[in-house]
């Protein structure tokens, strides 16, 4: 079967509704098993797999995450186009609650992920292009379909991959503030860069939660899990139809 395109979901994305003759299979790779079982199905005509990165019941910590077993899977599905979908908390003015966003730069601040596929003794060393993180190709699609679709996304930002489960603390807010991120989220990363290992065309939807730490017009305020889901369900309502709109274009 070709995929016409992955998507990887978030926190907040357990399925994408919609899809139609919808297919569940349970796979495993070199790497080992992904988060979920991959469901195919088709949208607007196009073929999608989706994959829940923490699993269907929200389980799995970001730096728990299978990423190279995630990305393997997809690949060998016949994917070579995935949006990955991140709930993040905004940093910029312009990048509250709600937003969604579609970044053209990242910083990682993860550590301990097992963040490439070369890790074997005796097989060659890719050091892979990473200079433009995500796929210009991929990211104008998801834009131009966003308009198509009437959905307001930003286009660009830069955002910065922290270790997590826990939030940040506002310093560490401000230092990736100072550094030029605009939006941070906990699993931006080594999904873009395995993607880019196995030259898959990879884009990063991001949709804001929350503002984070200190940002904000009350950055005083703690931040709510309840406001939280909130949020996150009223944005990713959106996203099915910027992915039908991709695919219908
Ligand atoms: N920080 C990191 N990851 C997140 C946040 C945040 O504030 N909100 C949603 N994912």
């Amino acid at each position: 079967m070709s995929i016409d395109l992955a998507v990887i979901g978030g926190t907040g994305v357990y399925a994408f509704p919609g899809l139609q003759q919808a297919d569940r299979r349970t796979v495993t790779t070199r790497w080992g098993a992904p988060s979920s079982a991959i469901v195919t199905g088709t949208v607007a005509g196009g073929s999608v797999a989706f994959l829940a990165r923490h699993g269907e019941g929200h389980t799995i910590a970001p730096h728990r995450i299978n990423y190279r077993a995630n990305l393997a899977a997809l690949h060998e599905l016949g994917a070579r186009r995935v949006v990955g979908v991140n709930a993040v908390g905004g940093i910029r003015n312009d990048m509250g609650p709600r937003v969604l966003a579609v970044p053209d730069q990242l910083i990682d601040y993860t550590w301990g992920r097992a963040s490439s596929f070369c890790d074997a003794e005796g097989e060659p060393v890719l050091h892979a292009e990473f200079g433009e993180p995500y796929s210009a190709t991929l990211r104008r699609s998801l834009l131009d379909a966003a308009q198509r679709a009437g959905v307001a996304v930003v286009a660009g930002g830069c955002y910065g991959a922290t270790q997590g489960p826990r939030l940040e603390t506002r310093a560490e807010i401000e230092r990736l503030r100072r550094d030029g991120c605009d939006l941070v989220g906990m699993t931006g990363m080594p999904e873009a860069a395995l993607a880019r290992e196995l030259d898959l065309d990879y884009a990063c939807l991001a949709v804001v939660a929350n503002w984070a730490a200190g940002c904000g017009p009350e950055p005083g305020t703690a931040i709510s899990l309840d406001e939280i889901h909130a949020h996150l369900a009223a944005a990713t309502g959106q996203v099915p139809r910027i992915i039908a709109a991709l695919l219908d274009g």
